[in-house]
């Protein structure tokens, strides 16, 4: 796709963070923007911005894990534009820090549920509209780099983020006859407010297994504020992808060096000495990583003061952990 003129674009998550950035560019780039959000306050700051701007968006209140609320969404959206969408991009997320073993089921049905069901949500709602109405069109999703390796310290992220990558796959096949494209972005790291995941969170789904205190969310908060691409230059690099009819999206100097890791871990552990093999490059990885860490203070040091990545405190049995990022503790003397 390369003429965006006039395209009705859906965007979860349009209110804060990766969503708000491609709400802007594709807005400029000359879309018709729908912005849906599960907190109204982001979608009340959205609208004044692009109101200041004499861009005219659309806004609806919506929480992708509601199948109910999503179907209404789309009538609303038939009636507003007089289509269904032609672009639909699943940006909205959440994401919860702790040991894997710490999980709860809430845990993982919230995380799963926004991040992996929030996506299928949205594609099993629009798509029969959008082949219905016999235009083509494009599906996006913003997955994460944390689809592709384990993240201990996020796994039902993790999880849900790899499952969303081969849901797009799937998608990316299976769309070609109806002339939809589909992208998937997998950023390492976005500018966002992400970190107040936790203000959405429902409250049966409350159980978690993770530290969540004040001084923990300050300290990701910094890091949010700290660490990664500009979220406008994100939805600059998903335009070119679409524009270019590209499945994958990786904002990392070495993306091909990335995957390459990936495959090479996996076929590692098909055999005694490829573990071997895998122990010694974690190693190698790990010191890589901290040669990368931007210049001045590291923000993850800290973190285990801060108890990012801990276990909630009375599950007394967890040992403690070490978020990927921070530096090695002290060698004892
Ligand atoms: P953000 O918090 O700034 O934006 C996410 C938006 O989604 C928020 O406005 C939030 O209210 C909304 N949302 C949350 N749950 C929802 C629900 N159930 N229904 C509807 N809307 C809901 O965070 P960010 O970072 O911009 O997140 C966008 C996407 O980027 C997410 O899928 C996230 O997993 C992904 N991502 C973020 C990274 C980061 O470092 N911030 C790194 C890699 C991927």
């Amino acid at each position: 796709m390369k003429d965006f003129t006039g395209k009705v674009l859906f965007i979860t998550g349009g209110a804060s963070g990766a969503g708000l950035g491609q709400a802007k560019v594709f807005s400029e780039a000359g879309c018709r923007v729908c912005i849906a959000d599960i907190r109204q306050d982001h979608l009340d700051e959205a609208k004044a911005y692009f109101k200041e701007k004499k861009v005219k968006v659309h806004t609806i209140k919506l929480d992708i894990t509601d199948r109910k609320a999503y179907a209404a969404a789309a009538d609303e959206v038939e009636k507003v534009f007089g289509s269904p969408p032609d672009m639909l991009f699943n940006t909205a997320g959440v994401n919860a820090f702790g040991p894997a073993e710490a999980s709860t089921f809430e845990d993982f049905d919230w995380v799963i549920g926004v991040d992996l069901f929030g996506v299928i949500n949205g594609i099993v709602t629009f798509l029969p509209r959008m082949i219905k109405a016999g235009k083509g069109g494009y599906i996006c999703a913003v997955a994460s780099m944390g689809g592709f390796m384990p993240s201990t310290g996020c796994t039902p992220y993790s999880v849900a983020k790899a499952g969303v990558i081969m849901l797009m796959e799937c998608y990316y096949q299976a769309l070609k006859p109806y002339g939809i494209g589909v992208t998937c972005v997998c950023p390492g790291g976005i500018k966002s407010n992400i970190d107040q995941s936790a203000l959405t969170r429902p409250k049966a789904l409350a159980n978690t297994g993770y530290n969540t205190d004040e001084k923990t969310m300050a300290f990701e908060h910094n890091i949010y504020q700290t660490v990664g691409i500009e979220p406008v230059e994100l939805a600059k690099m998903l335009k070119k992808a679409i524009e270019d009819e590209q499945f994958l999206v990786i904002p990392s100097p070495d993306p091909e060096g990335m995957l390459r890791m990936t495959l090479e871990r996996l076929v590692n552990y098909t055999t005694p000495e490829g573990m071997k093999r895998q122990e010694g490059m974690m190693a190698k990885r790990m010191e890589e990583m901290r040669q990368r860490m931007p210049q001045g203070p590291n923000p993850y040091a800290g973190a285990a003061e801060a108890g990012w990545g801990a276990a909630r405190k009375d599950l007394t049995w967890v040992k403690p952990t070490r978020m990927a990022g921070a530096p090695p503790p002290k060698k004892e003397k």
